[in-house]
């Protein structure tokens, strides 16, 4: 019998283990982050991805991204740096992997042959935590052999429909089932797992699970997931505990989301670009 811990992430809890901006802090402090998505057709899963990432915290972002869109990515997010890369040729964007912190990849990367060459190779050559969401999550089951030769910290963020592709299973066993195939996935592929939803699961390696209250259907439209992947990739990169970055990213999430609906009445009207301008008020009610 496995004796794992499963709580409530709380409010104290995060008031406890976010990391903090001491007066003398530098940027080169609060982490350096990449964060690598986007395609033609979906530049803005990228966008968003890079916004909440630089909106939480990081010291330091660059986005990776096909050139095609770094126009349109680049001015709507003054504050990262970019690595355009070619639709063929991805060199560029490998050789450059041992300059961060952490590394998140897949909002609105595609589900083409590049996405899969990209997430052999972080796999394989990222030796700081490694977050794949979204497309970078699609090719995985190809790729087991590359997620299973790991041994630095891999972190994935699959909703259900996408956990359900990860384990072979059907949505509705996996619904049914959440903690129990969450903990097993972990465990036997010595990852971290963000299991989203309402009252999203964490669980870690070793199979202890965290439960999230904060969240409300505000966040059930598209692009919510990429604001999270860039939340967690800004809070991991600032080298805190993992499993404390995820629950913190994933709360404070659903904090923002929980604050837009108080404010605004309904949840019908609010764009996911919106939620983002309720982080700092977020963060404000947690210190
Ligand atoms: N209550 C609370 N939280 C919710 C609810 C709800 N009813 N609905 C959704 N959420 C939260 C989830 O917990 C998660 O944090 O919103 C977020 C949704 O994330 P995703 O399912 O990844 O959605 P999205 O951003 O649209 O994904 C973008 O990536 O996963 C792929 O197929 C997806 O291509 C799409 C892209
Ligand atoms: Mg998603």
């Amino acid at each position: 019998e496995l004796d794992v811990v499963r709580q409530l992430w709380t409010k104290e809890d995060v008031s406890r283990t976010l990391p903090i901006r001491r007066a003398s802090s530098h940027k080169g402090e609060h982490g350096r982050g990449l964060l690598v998505g986007g395609s033609y057709q979906m530049p803005g899963a990228i966008t968003l991805a890079a916004n909440a990432a630089v909106s939480s915290g990081i010291g330091l972002l660059t986005t990776a991204i096909p050139s095609s869109i770094l126009k349109i990515v680049a001015n709507r997010v003054p504050e990262s740096m970019f690595l355009p890369f070619s639709e063929d040729d991805t060199t560029e964007l490998e050789n450059r992997v041992d300059d961060f912190d952490a590394i998140a990849a897949g909002p609105g990367l595609g589900r083409s042959d590049r996405t899969k060459q990209i997430v052999k190779k972080l796999l394989r050559e990222v030796k700081g935590p490694l977050i794949l969401d979204a497309d970078a999550l699609y090719f995985l089951p190809e790729l087991q052999n590359d997620m299973k030769a790991r041994s630095s910290p891999l972190i994935l963020t699959p909703h259900v429909g996408e956990m359900a592709r990860l384990t072979m299973e059907t949505v509705e066993t996996v619904n049914r089932r959440r903690f129990f195939i969450a903990r097993d996935f972990a465990i036997a592929n010595q990852c971290y797992l963000v299991l989203k939803g309402p009252f999203t699961i964490v669980t870690t390696p070793t199979g202890d699970q965290y439960v999230n209250t904060t969240g409300n259907a505000t966040l059930a439209r598209g692009g919510t997931g990429d604001l999270l992947t860039g939340m967690i990739l800004s809070f991991v990169s600032q080298l805190v505990d993992i499993g404390e970055a995820m629950m913190n990213a994933v709360y404070l999430h659903g904090l923002a989301a929980d604050i837009a609906l108080r404010e605004n009445g309904s949840s019908q009207a609010i764009r996911t670009s919106e939620i983002l301008h309720y982080l700092p008020l977020a963060f404000r009610s947690i210190t």
